[in-house]
This record gives C-alpha cells, structure tokens and sequence, in this order.
C-alpha cells in the first residue's frame, strides 16, 4: 500500500517506520523544515531505542521517504494518517488548528479515493470536522473525489514505541464505512498475532476510546500516589501495598508504581481536554478526573517540599545534584517532565542545581535556556560534585545500581530524595543514608 504520514513526530515517525517496515511505501511529510533534514540526512529528530537503525533499514529499501512538499504528500498515500501534535491550548482543550491545516491540504491536492486516519489523539467530533474541511476544499476545487475519514487513535508508548506498533495489544478503528473498514484491516493484517487484535467500533466512540485509555491510566497513578503521601503518614510502605493489591487480577500490577508525578506529551494533556470536551460538549463535571489532576498537579511538588522540609524553606547557598530530566525513562521528551517542577522549586527557593540526564539535556536546555542557578554535569557523578543532596526524578536503568560509596563521599550529607522509589529503603538507610522516598 501507498501511504502518507502527515506529521513526523514521536507518533508519526514511530508509525511511518512500522509501516514501511511491514513492505508498505510510506512518506512522512512534515512543516518543519529541519525535522525533515536531519531524517534526509539519515539522523533521526527524537531519542527512541530501535528507531534509528528501522529508520535506516527501510530509506536503504527505498520504502521509507521525507518531504516538505504537502502537494506531493496529498498525491502520494492511498491511506493518509493525519499524527500531528494536539498540544493543549490556554483553557484545556486540545489545540486543533495543525488537525484542521493537514485535513484541508488533504483536500486541497488530493486525487482519487482517500482513506484519512485520524491518528492523532482528538476530541470526539474531530472525525465530522476533517471530513467537513476536506469537502470544503474539495468543492472550492469544484471537484466530487470521494474519501472516507477513520479514527485509529494510537496507544505506543515512548521508550517502548517500536514494540508497542509492531505487537499491539489492541487496533482500535473507528469506522463508519465499509470500504475504509476493508482498507484499515488489510493495512494492519501483519501486525496481527495469536487472535484479532482489530477493536472496530464507531468512530466517535473510537475517539473517545483513546481518552478514556490515558484517563483511565492517569486514574490508577494518582490514586496510587494519593496512597503513597498516606503510607508515609501511618507509617506503611507503597510498595508492598503495590503487591498486595496488584496481585488481584482485577487490579493488575501495571501502572501502580507511585511517583512525583506523571509526566509526558499525554496524560496531563488528556485528562486536561477530558474535562473540558465534557464541560463544554456535555455540560459534564467529571468530579474523579478533576481531582486526578489536582492530585498530579500537587504530586509534581513532593520532592520540592520533602527537600524544603528537610533542608529548611529558604535553600540559599545550598546544592543539589538531579539525576533524570526526561519525564520517563529510554526517551528525551522533556514535555511536562516532573523534572521542570522540582527545578523551578528548588531554584526560587535560592538553591543552584547540576542535572544529568543519559539523553535529555539537549532538550532539557531548550527548556531552561541559560537559567541562573541551573547546569549540567556530563556523568551522574559529576553532578554529585559538592551536592548537599541528590534528588532522583526519571528511573533511568543506570541510576538503579550506583555505587553508593562514591555517592557517599561526594555529598556533603548523605541524603537521597527518590521521585522514583529505586532502591531498598532498608538497604541505603543501612549504608548510612538518610533516605527519603514516595510513601515509604
Ligand atoms: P510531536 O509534536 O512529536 O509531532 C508532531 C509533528 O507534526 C511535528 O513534527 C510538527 O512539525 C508536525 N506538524 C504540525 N502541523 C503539521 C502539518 N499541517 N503538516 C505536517 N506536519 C505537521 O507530536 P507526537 O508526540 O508525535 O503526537 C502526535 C499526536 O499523537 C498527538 O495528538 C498526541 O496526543 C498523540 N499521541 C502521542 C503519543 C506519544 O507518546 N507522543 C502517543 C499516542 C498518541
Ligand atoms: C502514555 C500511554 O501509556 C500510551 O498508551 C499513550 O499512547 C501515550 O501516553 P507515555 O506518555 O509515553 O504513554 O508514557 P507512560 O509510560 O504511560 O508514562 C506516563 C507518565 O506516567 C510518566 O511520567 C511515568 O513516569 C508515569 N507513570 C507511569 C507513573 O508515575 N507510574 C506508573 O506506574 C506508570
């Protein structure tokens, strides 16, 4: 099949690549005129593990293509997924303007029967408003071309990308029409393991589907973390309760690990337009998620105010060495990464830090373009240098076993704040460190 990616971000890229590596011919079209280099120049934009060499594999097959040329991209695909960003706009809801600029370029050069994928994460409602847009510069043209509009909401997951669209555990496709529900299910035949892993379903609720999915996740890691600041209190450990509630298959163990908050380019932003699709559309408060968010908004300080309650409120003079600026770990997605909180924290509270992170920093530094107080250390234990603490935000795989020797002789007290819950409290206390972590 011929298809075009529009968007080659995380979920574009990501998406592009699978399917050229399946045997598809696949462009990726981009407005970013430096994005699109870098890949022409056989590098890729992102950190994502695997990528980079699949990237490679599939341009040398000639079945993997880049271009900046929207007329090209409209022409190219059969199939045309739109992956472009829906950031949140001010008040919450997601921003659709890029959605609504690569449904009209679609219409504005098409030729021949189209089946557009909406692949980005967007409201429900936004399958009607794409085929409105195309249709509309599908008459301005004074042409009648048919196509048909899909909603196939994407579930990867950063750091995990690759594996999560080569093995999907489920393929969600909304689908009003036979036609397009023909061409989804040819397109995701080699991505089929075991049983059908094709969900067909309406395409509203297909766009709702995805939201729920992200809320539903955003739900479990607050109410752990909620039960985590109360562990603490009583004296009990998250952890352990993790495993006494997770072994209960109707619980099930997976995001249940409690944190300093959850992070990334989805969850804040999906709950966030979540509530305000159904404030607006539906004049629904949705009382958990409201209170999901509040929970995560207020977790994201919990390592500013444990550091505040340990070393005083005015931190002046005093040093801090950060391990983990991503918002998770194998990615340098910087995007409502806990780590931005705790910076801003410690340093309007007159503290300087050193941060490290393994592939972060470069990102890290668009965030924090020359901030006083802040730098960068090239190895974890660089960053320890003439540290009062070390402050652990991202469980990068490196940070799991350090030794604590050397992390010893460098602080100037022995204390570790762990966002991350990396290590046996009985273990690093018995070293002789003043370990302080989330609901332990
Ligand atoms: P991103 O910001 O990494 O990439 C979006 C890309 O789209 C950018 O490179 C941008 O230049 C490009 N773009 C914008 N307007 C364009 C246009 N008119 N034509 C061509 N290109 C255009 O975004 P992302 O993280 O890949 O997310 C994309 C969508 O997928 C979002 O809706 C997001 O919620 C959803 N999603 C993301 C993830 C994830 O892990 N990042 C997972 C599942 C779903
Ligand atoms: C998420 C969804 O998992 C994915 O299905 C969707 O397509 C996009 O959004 P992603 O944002 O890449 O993926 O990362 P994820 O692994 O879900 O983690 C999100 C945040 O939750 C991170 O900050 C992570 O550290 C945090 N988290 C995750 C926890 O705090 N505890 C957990 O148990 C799991």
């Amino acid at each position: 099949m011929k298809i075009t990616v529009i968007g080659t971000g995380y979920v574009g890229l990501v998406s592009g690549t699978c399917l050229a590596e399946v045997g598809n011919e696949v462009l990726c079209l981009d407005v970013d005129p430096a994005k699109i280099k870098i890949l022409k120049d056989g590098g890729i934009p992102i950190y994502e593990p695997g990528l980079q060499d699949m990237v490679k594999r599939n341009v040398a097959a000639g079945r993997l293509h880049f271009t900046t040329d929207i007329k090209r991209a409209a022409h190219f695909g059969s199939v045309q997924f739109i992956a472009v960003g829906t950031p949140p706009d001010e008040d919450g809801s997601a921003d659709m303007q890029y959605v609504t600029a690569a449904a009209r370029n679609i219409g504005r050069y098409m030729t021949g029967y189209k089946v557009v994928v909406d692949k980005s994460t967007v409201p429900v409602g936004t399958a009607d408003a794409v085929r409105a847009a195309i249709a509309e510069e599908l008459q301005k043209r004074g042409v009648n071309t048919p196509f048909s509009v899909v909603s196939n909401p994407e579930f990867l997951k950063e750091g995990a990308a690759i594996d999560d669209f080569m093995k999907p555990d489920r393929i969600v496709v909304g689908c009003d029409d036979e036609q397009a529900a023909l061409n989804m299910r040819a397109l995701y035949a080699p991505f089929q393991r075991n049983h059908d892993r094709l969900i067909l379903m309406d395409v509203r609720s297909a766009e709702l589907t995805k939201y729920a999915a992200n809320a539903m996740l955003a739900t479990r890691i607050s109410f752990m973390n909620e039960l985590a600041n109360l562990a603490e209190k009583l004296g009990a450990d998250i952890e352990s309760v993790r495993r006494g509630i997770g072994s209960d298959p109707r619980i099930g163990y997976d995001f249940l690990y409690a944190g300093a908050g959850y992070g990334g380019s989805c969850f804040p932003k999906d709950v966030k337009a979540l509530i305000k699709t159904a404030a607006v559309d539906a004049g629904i408060d949705l009382k958990v998620l409201n209170a999901v968010e509040l929970a995560n908004d207020q977790q994201k300080h919990v390592l500013g105010n444990k550091i505040k309650a340990r070393f005083g409120s005015d931190l002046s003079g005093k040093h801090f060495a950060l391990w983990g600026l991503a918002f998770k770990a194998n990615t340098d997605d910087m995007r409502e990464a806990t780590s931005r909180q705790v910076i801003k924290d410690l340093l309007s509270a007159g503290a300087s830090v050193t941060a490290y992170d393994p592939v972060a920093m470069a990102e890290a530094m668009l965030c924090f373009p020359n901030e006083p107080g802040l730098s960068y250390a090239d190895t974890q234990g660089e960053a320890l240098n003439n540290a009062d603490a070390l402050v652990i935000v991202t469980e990068w795989k490196e940070f799991r076993s350090p030794d604590f020797e050397i992390i010893k002789a460098k602080l100037k007290s022995p204390v570790i704040f762990d966002g991350r819950n990396l290590y046996d409290p009985k273990l690093v206390r018995g070293m002789g460190f003043e370990y302080l972590a989330i609901g332990r």
